[in-house]
């Protein structure tokens, strides 16, 4: 549930992108960066400030895998599950995170860190590839994931 002072912010950020062309996407930026998702309320409000139907709305939530609609933890893990990760391991490192995180392997959350499947961060040579709280690690495996996740424990 959003509160209402989030809910003001939230219409806030509409309004002061609402005229731009292709406003959308800044848009959605804007309400995961101020409160780390988008929450389904956001969507009535977007679709009519910008003149949108609902479901347009969230097809482009949908589309993008960067936006999430659920609260996450205090980190952020995002693991790349795209073919050239893939094909150097990274399923074998989603199961590894999911196992070391206690989530269950369709992504999810604990109180310190969420972990969630992307669709390339753009180290495709240097695969497999992940991020934690937006820095970007290559070759990972799960010694790597062990020790990156510690040091973010031990510094958040
Ligand atoms: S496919 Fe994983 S970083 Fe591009």
């Amino acid at each position: 549930m959003l509160s209402e002072s989030n809910r003001e912010a939230i219409h806030g950020l509409v309004l002061a992108k609402k005229q731009m062309k292709g406003g959308l996407l800044p848009i959605l930026h804007d309400i995961q960066d101020l409160v780390g998702y988008i929450p389904e309320q956001s969507v009535a409000v977007i679709a009519k400030e910008l003149n949108l139907s609902r479901a347009e709305v969230h097809g482009v939530i949908t589309f993008y895998h960067y936006f999430r609609q659920a609260k996450t933890g205090k980190n952020i893990v995002q693991i790349c599950r795209a073919e050239a990760c893939r094909s150097m391991g990274s399923e074998s490192l989603w199961e590894h995170a999911c196992s070391r995180l206690k989530v269950d392997s369709d992504a999810g959350t604990d109180a310190e860190c969420s972990v969630h499947a992307v669709y390339c961060l753009g180290l495709c040579s240097s695969s497999p590839a992940m991020s934690i709280n937006d820095k970007v690690y290559a070759r990972v495996d799960a010694d790597k994931f062990d020790r990156l996740l510690a040091i973010t424990r031990t510094s958040t």
